[in-house]
């Protein structure tokens, strides 16, 4: 058999491109990663070519042998990926027609444009389930971090000022939720990556009879009953990237989420709150000052989200009126989906080591869970009991903070007649409002902050996080 470079410029091209040209279109310094994937696609692809006769048995199993080979020698670090080769697709095809010459017969009916998008989705799969692991990790994390602390009390807020006492443990199951959400929009994504394009040629199919269903079994392309899951339309089949966006969406969600996280934990470290220290591992110090301690960890977690949003806002101008189909533009697609699935997964990893690492300062929660102001729609709460409308209990309430304001007594130092100077309903069992375990274990609607209720989001959690 003649041999024939799998370059797309042979034949059609007198010449090569020049070196410049190379540099700009290869995408091998980054695609090379897809490597895994697109021997595996080519290992269905060729199993599948042999089912309906264009491949002899002894070309299939040598095309076999011939990608194991090329797949040893890229774990191994031992493959020389060629830029003049352009991509992942093209150095693995010459590599194996260097060694198997049926290699040749590799890409029968099968375009670049199906093979891509068949390694990414493959590549995106794997992803997504590690990705969902770290979550899952990170989730853990805080769910044993607030058990451990779970008598601890911080003051809740909103406007970053002190609004109601809260557990810590609740804070912390409030991300347990977020990522949760995260992940529920990682798996759904992922059934929309699970659809497998080959067969779809270079738009338009293939005039051999190729049987799709098998290469979408062999892939794993099936749903939960097994059924597999094929590309409905060539077209769409080859310039759809949705599932890209849709991923960076969701890892911009996270990212969100992480920076949220990122931010609580940078301000409990300050020594203005105080509420929690951080392991030196996961902190670094000042090259001038040598008293800081400074949480670089949870800093660059939240710097990073710049570049996660970035991605997805690429991605989207990236796609943004191409007509139809296939477009080199759409080699632009990886290393913003790689940056992204990089970034996010490495975040979220960081940030349950460091929360592994991290000491509650129980005394300093205490204080500032001890300010009686937090329990002031306590007060107005009691009033209401008493059957004062609520706007009215708001009123009075506000008057008698005023009055401890102007008097420079703490709320719950103020005396029954203070009080019956603001309003007659006050009575002598006031003051047990500022009774924080006895406020706490009023709290227990669903989803509320109270003793009992955490105890049982708590178990929910540490349940369903350990299947
Ligand atoms: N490296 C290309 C990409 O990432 C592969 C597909 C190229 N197809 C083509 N017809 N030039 O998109």
């Amino acid at each position: 058999m003649k041999k024939i470079s799998p370059v797309s410029r042979s034949g059609r091209f007198a010449r090569g491109p020049g070196t410049d040209v190379t540099q700009f279109t290869e995408s091998i310094s980054f695609d090379w990663r897809l490597w895994r994937h697109d021997l595996l696609g080519s290992l269905a692809h060729a199993a599948m070519l042999r089912k309906i006769g264009v491949l002899s048995k002894a070309e299939a199993a040598a095309i076999a042998r011939g990608l194991d080979q090329i797949g040893r020698e890229i774990a191994a670090g031992k493959f020389r990926w060629k830029p003049e080769l352009e991509d992942v697709h093209m150095n693995v095809e010459a590599a194996l027609t260097r060694r198997v010459p049926a290699g040749a017969k590799l890409h029968t009916a099968r375009s670049r444009n199906d093979q891509v998008a068949l390694d990414m989705r493959l590549w995106l799969r794997d992803e997504i389930v590690l990705l969902l692991g770290e979550i899952a990790g990170l989730q853990r994390a805080l769910v044993w971090l607030g058990e451990k602390n779970s008598a601890v009390l911080i003051p809740g807020y909103t406007h970053l000022q002190r609004a109601q006492p809260v557990s810590l443990a609740h804070h912390l199951l409030a991300y347990v939720e977020m990522l949760e959400r995260d992940c529920e929009r990682l798996r759904n994504c992922y059934s929309r990556v699970n659809v497998c394009p080959l067969g779809s040629g270079a738009i338009a199919g293939s005039t051999l009879p190729l049987d799709r269903v098998f290469v979408a079994k062999a892939l794993g392309f099936v749903d939960a009953n097994g059924k597999p899951r094929l590309t409905q339309n060539s077209m769409d089949a080859v310039s759809d990237r949705d599932f890209a966006v849709e991923f960076c969406a969701a890892g911009a969600l996270l990212a969100v989420h992480l920076s949220r996280l990122a931010e609580d934990t940078i301000l409990w470290a300050s020594a203005e709150f105080n509420f929690i220290k951080i392991a030196d591992a996961y902190t670094t110090g000042s090259s001038l000052m040598p008293q800081k301690k400074n949480p670089d960890i949870v800093e660059l977690a939240r710097g990073k989200t710049g570049r996660v949003f970035g991605n997805l806002v690429a991605l989207l101008t990236l796609l943004k009126g191409l007509p139809m189909t296939y477009n080199r533009d759409l080699q632009e697609d990886k290393e913003r989906l790689f940056d992204t699935a990089d970034t996010v997964r490495a975040t979220t990893r960081l940030m349950a080591a460091m929360l592994q690492n991290t000491k509650i300062n129980r005394a300093a929660c205490a204080a500032a869970a001890g300010d009686p102001a937090l329990l002031a729609t306590d007060l107005a709460d009691y009033l209401v009991r008493k059957g004062m409308p609520f706007r009215q209990a708001h009123h009075a309430v506000g008057a008698v903070v005023a009055l401890a304001e102007k008097s420079g007594k703490p709320l719950n130092r103020l005396t029954l007649a203070e009080l019956q100077a603001v309003d007659k309903t006050f009575g002598r069992d006031a003051m047990g409002v500022f009774d924080l375990k006895r406020a706490m274990a009023k709290r227990n609607l669903t989803g509320a902050p109270g003793t009992k209720e955490v105890v049982k989001q708590l178990a929910r959690w540490r349940e369903q996080l350990s299947e």
